[in-house]
């Protein structure tokens, strides 16, 4: 701006000269300031709706795929042939981590669609997501279940408080050195927390990568087993979308995910606010179905996270 006024003072240019020039250097400027701030916009359009093929591999079936939209969309079927899957292309490690799922409609029974973290390794850390079908106007089962270090058996099991098969809903788990949190559209539904301090081993130093598919689970799933697919109903399509991942890329080791600088470290992620905690608990007294917390035939007495987790 020193420039104008430089401008201005110059002697021997004719007032009409000098205010052309200044007309010049004004839609010069505004031509700077416009292609800047056009950069930013771009830079922001380039943050565009993630697709499948940005963070996630085909691992089974690939027949059994349909893309939308250049796989802003993913449908994913499970026939009489086959089921299908797909994996995250990197591993995390803490993170925000979610996909919206829509899942099969109608007579559902027999068929999982899984939605899961897991680690693949012989001692696996696991956060798993099982959407249980069935038939048609009778409602899915969400169970979920922890692994780490290898061992399970955590199985809770809950109904859902809308069809899951009428939208997309998001699932996700926020998991960070403190608690991993499952949440069904941000209302937490379990949390299994950083209980070390009891001697319950934590999911903390491992990457996971993040795995979906839908199979015949009949042997077990709707009704204890006594609900077969009915292949008339087949193929059997649950749907994906969000295929953004907010999580710390796992490169093996730890290290660089454990500085406690992502927003997911931050105080306010450490435990459950007393919002979340009110709906955990509408969660937990009206939509139950089954809790290994509970099931003292199973674990007696109940494993020691049960105490704080329940
Ligand atoms: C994902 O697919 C790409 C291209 O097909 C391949 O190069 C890569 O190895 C795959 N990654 C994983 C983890 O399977
Ligand atoms: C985690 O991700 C989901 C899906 O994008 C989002 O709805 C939710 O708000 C995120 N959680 C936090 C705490 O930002
Ligand atoms: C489910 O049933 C309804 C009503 O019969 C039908 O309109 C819809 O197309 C069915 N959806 C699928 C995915 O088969
Ligand atoms: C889990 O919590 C304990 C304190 O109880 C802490 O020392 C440890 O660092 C935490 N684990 C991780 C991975 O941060
Ligand atoms: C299916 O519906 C039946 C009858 O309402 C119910 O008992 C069962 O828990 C539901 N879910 C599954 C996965 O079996
Ligand atoms: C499968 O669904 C078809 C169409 O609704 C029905 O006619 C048939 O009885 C069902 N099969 C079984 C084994 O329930
Ligand atoms: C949930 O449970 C609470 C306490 O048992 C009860 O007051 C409330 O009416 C229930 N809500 C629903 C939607 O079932």
């Amino acid at each position: 701006m020193a420039g104008l006024g430089i401008l201005l003072r110059l002697r021997g240019l004719s007032r009409r000269t000098k205010i052309v020039l200044l007309v010049a250097i004004v839609i010069f400027l505004t031509l700077i300031i416009g292609v800047s701030v056009g950069v930013t916009k771009k830079n922001k359009n380039s943050n565009r709706i993630a697709r499948f093929e940005d963070n996630y591999n085909i691992t089974w079936a690939p027949d059994h795929f349909s893309m939308v939209n250049g796989g802003e969309l993913v449908d994913i079927m499970l026939d009489k042939v086959s089921g299908a899957g797909f994996g995250s292309i990197n591993k995390y490690l803490f993170g925000n981590i979610s996909m919206q799922l829509k899942l099969v409609a109608n007579d559902s029974a027999g068929t999982v669609t899984a939605y899961y973290l897991s680690s693949l390794t012989d001692t696996r850390d696991e956060f798993d997501f099982e959407f249980l079908g069935n038939t048609s106007g009778q409602p899915y089962i969400l169970q979920t279940n922890v692994y780490v270090n290898g061992v399970g058996g955590r199985e809770q099991r809950i109904f859902l408080w809308f069809d899951p098969t009428a939208d997309f809903h998001t699932y996700s788990v926020l998991w960070n050195q403190h608690q991993a949190i499952f949440n069904v559209d941000n209302v937490p539904i379990r949390v299994f927390r950083n209980n070390t301090a009891l001697g319950v081993p934590y999911a903390y130093n491992q990457g996971v990568g993040i795995f979906s598919s839908i199979w015949n689970g009949d042997q077990w799933a709707t009704r204890g087993g006594l609900e077969k697919i009915n292949w008339t109903y087949s193929p059997f399509t649950a749907s994906y979308q969000g295929f953004g991942v907010d999580g710390c890329i796992y490169t093996g080791t730890a290290d660089s995910c454990l500085t406690g600088k992502n927003w997911w470290d931050q105080d306010q992620y450490q435990t459950l606010t007393s919002d979340q905690l009110s709906k955990l608990s509408w969660v937990k007294q009206n939509f139950t179905v089954y809790n290994y917390c509970t099931d003292f035939a199973r674990y007696k007495p109940p494993l020691p996270e049960c105490g704080s987790d329940l």
